[in-house]
């Protein structure tokens, strides 16, 4: 038995002081891989860590709806889809610093970013709500509801495509203050123009999983998903029609604010 080519007879002479050594490389070493190959979801990635116990404790401030659907989306076989709280909540607090009133959500799941967003509304605000599951959006529903916003959420249950097109036959060209793309990673190129199309100077889009557990940076040949993300990454570096910010909260998130 060796550890790294050192002879067992090395380590077990080698007393309390390395094996504690010993012990703390290896959690460490599968920490960096973690961090790396995973996320920096609260619910995921760093789940365990106190530091991100400590972060959640001194800056959540969940609408107790919110914090309900988040607890009943824990209990859901795909939680890990769901977008990390903290990042929810910075995002709402965009919206409201460009005092947001319309937006558009791809890609819903059970609805807790689309109910944190429609709280960040004003009463007469409106989500326009994009997914094709019926079933994951019946989730959050009853959330919606008894946050008293449901009102403000128009579910799409459609290819999100098709909903921006409709978006944009009907008129409603740079009238949008805040996107987050969060659906099928192909089409994120897609998305991002139709969104730019249907943003007004000066609004928000926020694209989710840009660092995708970090096979953006080697994406596999097969890997069409990151490959597209990866794609997109490299053109918005570039694209004059947008200020630039990515972030790693969650699993990676961007901002591009429309000049
Ligand atoms: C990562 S989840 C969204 C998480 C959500 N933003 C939240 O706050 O938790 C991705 C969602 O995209 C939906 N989706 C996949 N393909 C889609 C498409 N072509 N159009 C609309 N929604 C799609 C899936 O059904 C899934 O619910
Ligand atoms: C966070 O809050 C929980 C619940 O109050 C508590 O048990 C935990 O020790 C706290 N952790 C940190 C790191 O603040």
């Amino acid at each position: 038995m060796s550890f790294h080519g050192v002879s067992r007879e090395a380590v077990m002479g080698s007393a309390t002081l390395g094996l504690v050594f010993i012990t703390g490389y290896y959690i460490g070493k599968s920490r960096s891989r973690r961090y790396s190959m995973n996320t920096f979801k609260s619910h995921v990635g760093l789940k365990n860590e106190p530091i991100m116990q400590y972060l959640l404790n001194h800056s959540m401030r969940e609408h107790p709806a919110l914090k309900k659907l988040r607890l009943k989306t824990l209990e859901h076989k795909w939680n890990c889809m769901m977008v990390a709280c903290e990042q929810s909540q910075l995002m709402a607090n965009l919206a409201r610093l460009i005092t947001a009133k319309k937006a558009i959500e791809i890609g819903v799941y059970t609805g807790y970013n689309t109910l944190s967003i429609a709280l960040a509304l004003p009463e007469e605000g409106k989500v326009v709500a994009c997914d094709v599951s019926e079933e994951y959006t019946n989730i959050g529903r009853p959330f919606w509801k008894e946050a008293g916003v449901e009102h403000k959420i128009d579910l799409r249950l459609q290819p999100a495509l098709e909903t921006l097109d409709e978006l944009l036959a009907a008129g409603e060209a740079e009238t949008f203050d805040f996107v987050f793309i969060d659906a099928d990673k192909e089409n994120y190129d897609n998305y991002y123009e139709k969104s730019l199309q249907l943003l007004r100077k000066g609004g928000i889009i926020a694209i989710d999983n840009v660092l995708w557990g970090g096979r953006v940076m080697n994406p596999a040949e097969d890997d069409l998903e990151t490959q597209a993300i990866d794609k997109l990454n490299k053109k918005l570096h570039t694209d004059v029609r947008v200020t630039l910010s990515m972030l790693t909260v969650g699993d990676g998130l961007t901002l591009a604010f429309k000049l």
